[in-house]
């Protein structure tokens, strides 16, 4: 059965979250002939955008990955580089959240982190823990098999301590251990650049989710290319593995 929070009859016109695969700041960069740096930074500006176009548009979550586990292993360089401009992020928005009232939280081994960005996240996401209407998620060091592996741990340490029992195997038991608990699964994930692939981004979060693909890319992507994503996954029927008819009767009753 979908949980209860997923149910057809709850299908909200706008998705509640949004996750975003940002992709194409490299290619951007490469067709003005500019280093691949210049790319992450036009995309940090649309990270900001977006940030709160997503809330004039009525989302109340955005989750952006910003650092797949594999991002490791591009040139040392562009690691570093990528990190910087984090950091500098970090550091620049800190106030405009509080002031506008963003809640920012983080999925991902953030442990792994350099300690300048560990101590800017923490402070933030400290700071802004009492914001309750706009929440913005950054996957950091983000990738769904290490999240599995990491929850199975901690899974199996609590039912070692009592804390958990053996005999609920329960998705909902489980998904306690995941990075994202207490969030809401993301109702439409898009990727930008025209990449059609997931690349281990909330595999098991987004197990109901729609799935937009559009050939912008990041740096070029605007509250537009947002608004027509949000139109089309409202033309869309989630059924939640029912039929058709099962729910159209739900979704008039929402009307
Ligand atoms: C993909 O483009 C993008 C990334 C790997 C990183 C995304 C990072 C940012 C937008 C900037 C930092 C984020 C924050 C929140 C400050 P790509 O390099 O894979 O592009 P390509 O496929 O065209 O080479």
């Amino acid at each position: 059965m979908p949980h209860a929070s997923q149910r057809p009859a709850d299908k909200p016109i706008v998705p509640r979250h949004v996750a975003i695969i940002m992709d194409g700041n490299g290619r951007w960069a490469k067709q003005r002939g500019l280093p691949r740096i210049e790319g992450h930074r036009r995309g940090v500006e649309t990270v900001r955008t977006v940030t709160y176009a997503a809330r004039d548009l009525g989302v109340r979550m955005l989750t952006l990955y910003a650092f797949s586990a594999e991002n490791w292993n591009r040139p040392r360089a562009e690691v570093g580089a990528l990190m910087g401009l984090l950091e500098l992020y970090l550091k620049k928005e800190l106030r405009t959240f509080v002031r506008d009232r963003v809640r920012l939280m983080t999925i991902g081994r953030i442990e792994d982190l350099p300690a300048g960005v560990r101590r800017h996240l923490a402070a933030t996401v400290e700071e802004t823990k009492g914001f309750t209407d706009y929440t913005l998620v950054l996957a950091l060091n983000y990738g769904s098999r290490t999240e599995v592996a990491d929850a199975a741990r901690s899974y199996a340490a609590a039912v070692a301590s009592g804390r958990e029992r053996l005999d609920d195997g329960s998705w909902e038991r489980f998904a306690r251990h995941l990075y994202t608990f207490g969030m809401p699964d993301p109702d439409l994930v898009i990727r930008t650049s025209g990449e059609t692939r997931v690349s281990n981004f909330l595999l098991l979060q987004a197990a109901y989710a729609e799935f937009i693909f559009t050939p912008v890319l990041w740096p070029d992507f605007t509250k537009v290319d947002l608004a027509a994503a949000i139109e089309d996954y409202s033309r869309r029927e989630r059924r939640y593995g029912l039929t058709s008819e099962q729910v159209k009767p739900a979704k008039a009753a929402v009307k």
